[in-house]
């Protein structure tokens, strides 16, 4: 039977870490400062940004969340971002995507100061991860790591398989595990939409993330005996066993992978959990700069 890997508990250990860093900067009058922006009332996208205000509040950081309508222009929401970059106040600034069609995402997101862009989605950033610099990293291919260290599953040498290539989960997240360093040294596959035999380069790992947003899409099949199973998705579904109920199911077909599987993360309980900590991480340390800067 697989271990769970246990986001709550991997992400409650972490954030007392992150608690501990919150107060040493409060004893310098430094209060940690998250803007959360959100366009438009998709519920997926409110419903996360929720948790993310809720979450990083309780660690002691001063986020808010300003909510803009769906039909803003750009110029609009380019002026709240340069506002934002030049608030003193805020140390992290996260746009929540996806946004409305009629809003250009890249353009948008290279707005963001890249010592504010807790996300890791500016140009900036995604460069230095891959040169292996410091910058700031996604919060879910950050969570993905912080998971495994909490769990003191080793990468170096290790085979890793990411299903999924997007520019917020399998790409950076191919990149960090592939870093020279204790957080990668593993050998890592790269699988999308048009990889042939993906089930058998599947099988060939010792470590398999899960990213592709297909619900229950990996099957036992596609499992070693004895790896490790990281689950990104999020999926909802209705709840067989509660009528007019939902329920949230993963990319991993978790019922046939886990008797496989050394270590598995559930959906949900797992990933998403961690993104959302390591975001606060990122939000702590771009803090911490602000006060370094400052000479605190
Ligand atoms: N837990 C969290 O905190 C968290 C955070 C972010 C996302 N998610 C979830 O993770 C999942 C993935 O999100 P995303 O934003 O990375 O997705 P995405 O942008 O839609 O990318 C999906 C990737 O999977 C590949 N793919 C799709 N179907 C495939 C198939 N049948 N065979 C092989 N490759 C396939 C796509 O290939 P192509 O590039 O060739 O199209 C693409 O690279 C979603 O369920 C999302 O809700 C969870």
């Amino acid at each position: 039977v697989a271990r769970i890997l246990d986001g709550r508990a991997a992400a409650s250990a972490l954030t007392a870490r992150l608690g501990e860093r919150v107060k040493a900067l409060a004893a310098t009058g430094l209060v940690p400062g998250l803007a959360l922006l959100r366009v438009g009332e998709d519920p997926a996208s409110a419903s996360y940004v929720r948790s993310k205000e809720r979450a990083s509040r309780d660690l002691g950081i001063a986020s808010s969340t300003l909510v803009l309508p769906s039909d803003i222009r750009k110029d609009t929401l380019l002026d709240e971002i340069h506002r934002l970059n030049a608030d003193r106040s805020v140390h992290g600034i996260l746009l929540q995507l996806p946004l409305p069609p009629h809003l250009p995402e890249d353009e948008l997101l290279a707005e963001i100061d890249p010592a504010k862009d807790v996300d890791g989605f500016h140009p900036m950033n995604a460069g230095r991860l891959c040169l292996g610099l410091p910058g700031f990293v996604p919060a879910t291919p950050l969570g993905i790591v912080r998971l495994l260290q909490h769990y003191e599953i080793p990468t170096a040498g290790r085979r890793v398989v990411i299903l999924g290539r997007s520019r917020i989960v399998g790409r950076p997240l191919a990149s960090l595990l592939s870093l020279k360093g204790p957080e990668g040294d593993a050998t890592v596959t790269l699988c999308h939409s048009r990889t042939r035999g993906l089930p058998e380069i599947a099988r060939t790992a010792e470590i398999l993330v899960a990213a592709l947003g297909r619900m229950q899409w990996v099957t036992a099949e596609m499992v070693a005996p004895g790896a490790v199973v990281i689950d990104v998705g999020i999926h909802s579904e209705p709840d067989p066993d509660r009528p007019g109920k939902r329920r949230v199911t993963g990319d991993v077909d978790f019922a046939a992978v886990e008797p496989i599987a050394s270590a598995i993360s559930p959906v949900p309980g797992g990933v998403g959990l961690m993104t959302v900590a390591c975001l606060i991480e990122n939000t702590v340390r771009a803090a911490e700069a602000a006060a370094r800067a400052a000479g605190n």
